[in-house]
């Protein structure tokens, strides 16, 4: 009997069969016990059957002011029905060009220039480009290097799963773009278990990059790419000092450092941005998700100045031969527009940082619960890290993130890590709420 889903009735039964494939799913298990959600608002989800579900993870790091809100939907509303769609390859609306420039108004000082994308991929996949071409625009055009950093996520594009550190995640797809090389990463469980905020040891793994640089001639190198908290890893925070380290060696070699805030852009840390909050600037840094508030897809690629105006030394005509058909599309710009408006009347850009402590407190609560071998935190986001069930990581973690869905809570899992990110409109309570529900589900999981 053919099972597929008629439209609109999607039933269980239906998604044992359906056509979607899903992304970063485990497709068959899935479709055989489906999690789904129909609506949402606030802090909250509902499931097709009604049930309400806390947002412990801003849907997947995105939803920052929380769902659905009113000057957000109204704004993608109004834009679809005035412009749909126009060009800004050689055209432009004003849309864009106001989205660009709240942007820049928010960003770190000579920061004002924004490439448009549509995803935190396409940012990574452009941020390398414009270093690449930049240093070719210098007439240094041997470095072609790339670093990334192991445990590092920087979408799935071929230039961001290339400079990425998850082994998962490139595995399958053969070698990925030539000449990258990897840093080592930062976390350390023996020196910095139970760490609150950022932790003591650990400046020194900046210096595994002066190792990259011994081995490959620093002048051959474009650019470090890291996330200055990483997320999808499992929140490692950066230890004191290292990305000052970080930053240091890249001057010394002439090395462009660039900060993937995909994740931690748009208020997470308690500032607009990761930079403001550690006092490091980079040299460009990518965004998406909290930009448009996940609404619509979008993400940006800002500049240093001296970055943007090298480009614009050259000759007439075109700078850069890059850019997507949807880069600045109108709906997601008047969206962008929307949002800032939002997080600025109601602070949110740095409400996280009145939470930090409450949130920090809560999370650590979870420390001497059975399993936890760690608990970290930075801003408004954390992870607690289990011990791995013998012969099959990550599933104590995947049966407490189910444990904790079907208590009302959606959190997000990692490897044998629960990661935590709620929207930045989260009350104490619902902070309360959210770990006290995964104490729970830890005291039944094996
Ligand atoms: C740091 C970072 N970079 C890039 C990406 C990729 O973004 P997208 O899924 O929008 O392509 C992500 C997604 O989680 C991310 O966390």
């Amino acid at each position: 009997m053919n099972k597929r889903a008629e439209p609109g009735a999607i039933s269980t039964v239906d998604l044992e069969q359906a056509a979607f494939w899903m992304p970063f799913t485990a497709n068959r298990q899935f479709k055989k016990t489906p999690r789904l959600l129909a609506r949402a608002e606030g802090m909250y989800y509902w499931t097709p059957e009604g049930r309400q579900v806390l947002d412990g993870t801003s849907g997947l790091w995105c939803v920052n002011a929380g769902h659905c809100r009113p000057r957000i939907v109204e704004a993608v509303q109004k834009q679809v029905a005035q412009m749909d769609f126009a060009p800004t390859f050689q055209m432009g609306h004003p849309v864009a060009f106001e989205f660009a420039e709240r942007l820049a108004r928010i960003a770190p000082g000579g920061f004002s220039r924004v490439f448009f994308t549509n995803s935190g991929s396409e940012s990574a996949d452009t941020a390398l480009k414009i270093a690449l071409a930049y240093h070719r625009a210098r007439g240094e055009a041997q470095r072609i290097r790339l670093i990334g950093r192991q445990r590092g996520y920087h979408g799935v594009n071929f230039g961001g799963m290339s400079v990425g550190g998850i082994g998962a995640n490139r595995k399958a797809f053969g070698p990925g773009v030539a000449a990258v090389d990897h840093i080592a990463h930062t976390h350390d469980l023996q020196r910095n278990a139970f760490s609150r905020g950022q932790p003591q040891a650990g400046a020194e793994f900046a210096d595994d990059l002066e190792r990259i640089c011994t081995l490959h001639d620093p002048s051959t190198i474009a650019a470090v790419i890291v996330e200055p908290v990483a997320g999808s890893a499992g929140v490692l925070v950066p230890p004191q000092g290292y990305l000052q380290r970080l930053r240091e060696i890249c001057n010394r070699h002439g090395i462009l450092l660039i900060f993937d805030e995909v994740i931690t852009g748009f208020g997470r840390l308690g500032q607009p941005f990761a930079s403001q909050r550690f006092g490091v600037l980079p040299d460009l840094f990518t965004t998406a998700k909290g930009m448009t508030n996940g609404t619509v897809p979008m993400g940006a690629v800002f500049a240093k100045d001296s970055i943007y105006d090298t480009f614009m030394d050259a000759p007439e005509g075109i700078e850069l031969f890059h850019g997507y058909t949807y880069s600045g599309h109108p709906l997601a710009c008047a969206a962008g527009i929307a949002t800032l408006d939002t997080y600025a009347e109601e602070g949110l850009l740095t409400r996280a940082g009145s939470l930090e402590k409450i949130f920090e407190e809560r999370i650590h609560s979870l420390k001497g619960e059975r399993h936890v071998v760690d608990v970290r935190n930075c801003g408004l986001m954390g992870a607690v890290e289990l011990e791995p069930r013998a012969g099959k990581p990550g599933a104590r973690a995947y049966e407490t993130f189910l444990k904790v869905f079907e208590a009302g809570v959606l959190v997000r899992w990692t490897g044998d890590i629960l990661a935590f990110s709620p929207p930045l409109i989260v009350e104490s309570a619902q902070i309360e709420r959210i770990f006290d529900t995964v104490r729970e589900a830890l005291k039944t999981v094996d």
